[in-house]
């Protein structure tokens, strides 16, 4: 009975045993499970709080002021510490501090620089190439190889454009002896295609000096809102390239007459050409920068543009009469290997009302029917095609003028 009980004891313990091991067993899993919970929770908190970091930062990010533009005049230097004259997008200037991060050798008149808007601290100098104005004008370094020679007819004009032009620029001294200010802006006016650009040109290569040319229209769309900003900016540069023309091309985008408007695109036509006013009667009619503008439609010219010191020199470009066009005609003709005894006073009087730009294309055309006829020499009757050919362009195109305007 004895040996029973305790037999029964161990069984007992045993079986204990057994079940407290598998109960240790269970709970050592139950740890390792909760441990991975654990873990992957932990994993979960840091991703959290990475997103808020993240979200703090953009928060700050979209509280920051945005930086202004400007561009560096001068430096001013003192004792041990130096600021700078900017201007910003309007034409006001400011003396302003520099930051200490930016280094004092970079920071070159002329350049674009950013700004804290607060204080206006330059901040940054942004690089060159952002610098949009560039695009809006031709730098033509390498300027136009077209001499006076190449112009048909137009010597009146290319008389007066020596006088006021090119005269000031090649003999400065001549004008300040004799005591006479030349004048500061021609103002080029007629029909497209009559030779205003092409004279332009014509004096730029004569004189050697730097020539730049900006496209009204393309100010006024390319730069919505910097036309004023342009305008200083491109006065900047010529005085700085100087001996310059500055030839401003299709000036009626600029200088249509100002609207009494609160439409936006109209007020920021009227303050980039308030802005060119500002800088012809700002200018010093001695420094070496002639200026040159042109446009088709002297009809709707601001008349404050004309008034003395400003464009108080008009030159006009009729449509050629026989004799020049029979000038511009030799011009182009004879670059082309044409048939001997063509009759030219035939094609003269084919071509009334034509203009230079549309006698060239004549040329052009009469061209292009002689390869079109595997002929190497131009005959008579492939000019009086590409007369008709030309009529019917214009014809369409007053036509189109006529329906959308
Ligand atoms: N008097 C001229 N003599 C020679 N070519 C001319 C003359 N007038 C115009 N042309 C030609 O027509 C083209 C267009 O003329 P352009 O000077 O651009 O006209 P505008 O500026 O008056 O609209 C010129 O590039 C030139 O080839
Ligand atoms: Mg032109």
């Amino acid at each position: 009975m004895e040996s029973q009980s305790s037999d029964n004891n161990q069984r007992k313990e045993l079986k204990d045993n057994e079940s407290e091991k598998s109960y240790i067993d269970y709970l050592e899993k139950k740890i390792s499970i909760l441990e991975n919970k654990r873990q992957r929770k932990n994993i979960k908190i840091q991703k959290k709080k990475q997103e808020i970091k993240n979200l703090i930062n953009e928060i700050t990010h979209l509280k920051e002021l945005p930086l202004q533009t400007g561009t560096m005049l001068e430096i001013l230097e003192s004792e041990n510490a130096y600021k700078a004259i900017i201007a910003d997008s309007l034409g006001h200037e400011f003396v302003v501090n520099v930051s200490s991060n930016i280094l004092r050798e970079n920071l070159m008149p002329g350049k674009m620089v950013a700004l804290n808007q607060r204080n206006m601290t330059i901040i940054e100098i942004l690089p060159d190439n952002i610098d949009p104005f560039i695009q809006a004008m031709e730098l033509v370094d390498n300027i136009p190889d077209i001499s006076y020679e190449n112009i048909g007819g137009l010597n009146n004009q290319i008389q007066e454009v020596r006088e006021t032009v090119e005269l000031p620029l090649i003999n400065p001294l001549l004008f300040k002896k004799v005591g006479i200010d030349p004048p500061k802006g021609v103002l080029f006016y007629g029909s497209p295609g009559t030779g205003k650009t092409l004279l332009a040109k014509a004096v730029a290569h004569e004189t050697k000096a730097t020539f730049v040319r900006i496209v009204g229209s393309e100010l006024v769309n390319k730069f919505i809102g910097e036309g004023a900003r342009m305008v200083r900016d491109i006065f900047l540069l010529a005085k700085k390239k100087a001996p310059t023309i500055l030839f401003i091309d299709e000036l009626d985008a600029l200088a249509g007459e100002r609207l009494e408007s609160d439409y936006g695109g109209d007020r920021e036509v009227n303050r980039t050409l308030i802005q060119l006013m500002a800088e012809l009667d700002g200018f010093n009619n001695r420094e070496n920068v002639r200026i040159i503008a042109a446009t088709n439609r002297i009809d709707i010219i601001d008349q404050a543009l004309l008034r003395p010191g400003r464009f108080d020199r008009l030159v006009f470009f009729p449509i050629p009469n026989k004799d020049t066009r029979e000038k511009i005609f030799q011009i182009y003709l004879n670059r082309l290997n044409i048939e001997e005894n063509f009759d030219l006073k035939k094609i003269i009087n084919l071509t009334e009302d034509m203009t230079g730009a549309d006698i060239k294309a004549i040329c052009i055309e009469a061209g292009m029917f002689a390869i079109r006829d595997n002929n190497d020499i131009i005959k008579d009757e492939y000019i009086f095609k590409a007369i008709n050919k030309i009529k019917d362009i214009r014809k369409i195109n007053k036509e189109e003028k006529k329906i959308y305007s």
